[in-house]
């Protein structure tokens, strides 16, 4: 008898505990779906738009003039790009700047809607991305010192310390190259910081930042041989089949109505190539 009311006491002690777990977990979860992953939800826009639902954008500055700060703003042809896309699809835009090699991760977490950073379309990336029409095409260009350079051909490149931002295709173009040492920094300006106190021989990256950076750099140069040609595109992550079609079809829209032009004019002063 008294073990069996003793029982009782256990099996509603049970009882509170698991609902208690449960409420726990539903506020839990409550709090992580808009909170923690707002990727997750149609959640309404903070920014006072008006506007419905918010297009994250995941990006990493530093690689004019797809994408760099302006004071505390990132701007640039591919924040433009998705500015368009947001207000062809209703949605206000929110930036995430993230490390490039942390971008996939984040688009896969759902942490952000979509990449646009001069990202390259590559197989292995579209195993773990889905990519939307490409609206750039770019190539992988030699950065060197404009006097005393080891470097003068692609071939001159074995054995060298050769600079990349990790995680691009530089970085992997680099790592084929051989008997060459592959300095991974984590943005391309570092990359440029270390060609410039020559602690490396040369740098492997994108062509449009590649132009930017000798702008403002008289004492580097670029090597005249394209080591590839790639296609930019927006990331979006697998299955998540409604926003990519959105984006294309802003994409091409903006391709006919002459948006497209107009940016590429704005942030390159001619044609797109
Ligand atoms: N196109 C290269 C890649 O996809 C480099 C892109 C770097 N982009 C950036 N925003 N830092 O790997």
């Amino acid at each position: 008898m008294r073990w069996a009311a003793k029982q009782k006491k256990v099996v509603a002690r049970i009882k509170w505990l698991t609902l208690g777990a449960l409420v726990a977990a539903a506020i839990g979860y409550m709090y992580w779906d808009t909170e923690i992953n707002p990727g997750s939800a149609q959640h309404t826009s903070s920014s006072g738009s008006g506007l419905e639902k918010t297009l994250i954008m995941g990006t990493d500055p530093g690689f004019k003039p797809f994408e760099y700060k302006n004071g505390q703003n990132v701007v640039g042809f591919d924040v433009d790009l998705v500015r368009e896309i947001a207000k062809d699809t209703n949605r206000s835009l929110q930036i995430e700047e993230i490390s490039f090699d942390g971008l996939l991760p984040a688009l896969q977490a759902g942490r952000i809607d979509l990449i646009a950073a001069g990202m390259t379309v590559t197989p292995e990336r579209a195993k773990n991305a889905a990519f939307s029409t490409t609206y750039y095409s770019a190539a992988q260009r030699v950065v060197v010192p404009k006097t005393g350079s080891t470097v003068e051909s692609v071939d001159d490149l074995k054995g060298k310390r050769i600079g990349v931002q990790l995680g691009t295709t530089g970085d992997t173009l680099a790592h084929k190259i051989t008997g060459a040492s592959v300095v991974q920094l984590p943005a391309t300006s570092n990359v440029m910081q270390e060609l410039n106190a020559r602690r490396i021989d040369a740098a492997i990256m994108d062509n449009g930042p590649a132009t930017q950076y000798l702008a403002t750099n008289p004492n580097l140069t670029m090597l005249a041989r394209d080591l590839t040609k790639e296609d930019y595109a927006i990331a979006i992550k697998k299955g998540n089949t409604e926003l990519l079609k959105q984006v294309n079809d802003s994409i091409k829209a903006m391709k006919k109505d002459g948006r497209y032009d107009a940016l590429v004019k704005k942030h390159f002063g001619a044609a797109a190539p």
